[in-house]
Order: structure tokens, then C-alpha cells, then sequence
């Protein structure tokens, strides 16, 4: 199969965005990987250019400091790459009642889950847009379809993710590119203890694997579909939660982000 061009993966050092980059490097895809810790991103580059041939990129960067997406968009450039997917997928979490969190951990969160998110989508898909052709895909959350207490900030940074991907997703209609929303429910990754976050014991069984989820992922943004949710057991949530009046959806959320106390 031939190359195609590169694909820039966020989060790239766990999870979600490792598992992204797995799939997109054996679809041939040379990868450009950032996050912080570059050591995870290093053992995964030699992994994606050892089992794929493609070549991949090591650039660190914090995206939850203000300024780290225009140093991440500098470092690109500097590399001379064209980006042709990008998976914007770097982000956290942080549980609990908003009253008690510190707040340049909120900040932090804003930052990366929305403001690079955004920073990074502006500049890549103006790119895409002169070559009309492009795939970019935005990793939310389920979290994103109601306020989700004890997740408040969180969730409603996803909401942004999916509002703002997918009004630009329509404004791009019969350019070639797209803009893909997933909306992944339980993942297993390091995601629950970054955000502090003991589940409850009944959510194994509702857990997907990163994998799976970075295959619909992938399939969903090269289809160019506007949003994707992971997964039949989130599919059918979402629906319950979009008939029902906003203030139950909180009240459903609510209960089902309670830890059980073990
Ligand atoms: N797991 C779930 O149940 C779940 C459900 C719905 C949505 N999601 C979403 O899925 C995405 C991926 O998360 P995950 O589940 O794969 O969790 P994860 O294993 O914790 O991975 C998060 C990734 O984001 C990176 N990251 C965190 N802070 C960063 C920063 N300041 N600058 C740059 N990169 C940063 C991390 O890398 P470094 O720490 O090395 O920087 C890591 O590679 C997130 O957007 C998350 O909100 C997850």
C-alpha cells in the first residue's frame, strides 16, 4: 500500500490516542506523536516504524499550558510534514465537587480540552482546506450530552468539543475535509486515575477497550461522519439522555458518576 500523509495524534502517550496511533501507522500513515511524556512516545515511535515501516515523530508538548499549542504548531512546521489527519485527543478529567477542585487544575483542563483543541483544529484545517482534502477527529466524551455533576467542568468542556466540531463540520461540507466528533463512553485507560476518579465495580462490565474505540474512531472520521458515539450501551444513553428533559439527565449522571464508596 502506498504512504499517505502524516497524521498528528495528541495524547499519544496512553490510551485513546496510542491506541489511534497504532491503528492509523498500520493504515500506513507516517505519525507525528505528542503529548508530555516523550519516553512513552519515543518506545512508541520505534514500535510504529519498526512493525510498519511509516515514519513517526516525536514532539513533546503541554497543551494544557497556555502558549503550548502555538509552540506544537511551530514544532510541526519545523518538521515540514503535511498533516492529513490530525486526532485531536489529549485531555483529562478532573472528579468531584467543582467547589473543591484547585483551580489550576480547572485551568488546565480548559486549556488543553478546549483551547488547544480549538487552536490546533484552526491551523490544521486551514491547511486541509487549500488542499481539499483532510480528516480531523475530535475526541469528546459521552459526557458531553448532559451536565454531568462531579464532572462539571469536564463534561462541559466536552460539550464544547461537540458543538463547536460539529457546527464547523457542517460549514465544510463539499470541501473534502471533515471534522468527526467521537463521543466515547467507559475506556479502559489511565483516564479515571488521573482524574482521582474510584469507579464503582458495575462499570467494568460497560468498559470498551481503547482499541475498539480508536477503530470506530478512525472508520467514523475517514467516512466523514459528524459524530460518532462509541458503542451500542453509549449509543442507546445518548438516546435516553437527548428524550429526556435536561434536569433528569443531570439527576441520571448524577447517580452514575457516585463512586461506590469502596
Ligand atoms: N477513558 C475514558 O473512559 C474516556 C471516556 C470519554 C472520553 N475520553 C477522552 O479520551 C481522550 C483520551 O483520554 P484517555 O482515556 O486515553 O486517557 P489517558 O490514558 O489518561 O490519556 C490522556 C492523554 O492525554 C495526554 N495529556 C494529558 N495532559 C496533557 C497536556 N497537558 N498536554 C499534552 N497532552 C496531555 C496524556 O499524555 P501526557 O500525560 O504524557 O501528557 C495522554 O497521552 C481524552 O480527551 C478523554 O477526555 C476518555
Amino acid at each position: 500500500m502506498d504512504k499517505r500523509g502524516a497524521a498528528l495524534v495528541t495524547g499519544a502517550s496512553s490510551g485513546i490516542g496510542a491506541a489511534i496511533a497504532r491503528r492509523l501507522a498500520e493504515a500506513k500513515h507516517d505519525c507525528v506523536l505528542t503529548a508530555r511524556r516523550t519516553d512513552r512516545l519515543e518506545e512508541l515511535a520505534r514500535e510504529l516504524e519498526k512493525n510498519h515501516g511509516v515514519m513517526a515523530h516525536v514532539v513533546g508538548s503541554d497543551l494544557g499550558e497556555h502558549g503550548g499549542a502555538q509552540k506544537l504548531i511551530d514544532a510541526v512546521g519545523a518538521l515540514g510534514v503535511e498533516i492529513d489527519f490530525l486526532a485531536n485527543n489529549a485531555g483529562f478529567g478532573v472528579y468531584g465537587n467543582f467547589a473543591d477542585q484547585p483551580i489550576e487544575r480547572v485551568t488546565q483542563m480548559i486549556e488543553l480540552n478546549m483551547t488547544s483543541l480549538t487552536l490546533l483544529t484552526h491551523h490544521f484545517l486551514r491547511g486541509m482546506v487549500a488542499r481539499k482534502s483532510g480528516r480531523i477527529l475530535q475526541v469528546a466524551s459521552i459526557g458531553a450530552y448532559q451536565p454531568s455533576p462531579l464532572y462539571a467542568v469536564y463534561s462541559a468542556t466536552k460539550s464544547y468539543v461537540l458543538m463547536f466540531s460539529e457546527a464547523v463540520n457542517y460549514e465544510l461540507k463539499g470541501t473534502g475535509v471533515s471534522v468527526t466528533t467521537m463521543c466515547p463512553g467507559l475506556t479502559a485507560t489511565e483516564f479515571h486515575e488521573v482524574a482521582a476518579h474510584k469507579k464503582p465495580k458495575w462499570m467494568d462490565g460497560l468498559t470498551m477497550t481503547a482499541d475498539d474505540v480508536a477503530v470506530i474512531g478512525i472508520r467514523s472520521a475517514m467516512k466523514g461522519r459528524a459524530v460518532v458515539t462509541t458503542g451500542i450501551a453509549n449509543k442507546l444513553t445518548a438516546l435516553i439522555v437527548k428524550m429526556m428533559p435536561r434536569s433528569w439527565a443531570t439527576v441520571m449522571a448524577a447517580r452514575s458518576m457516585r463512586t461506590s464508596g469502596a
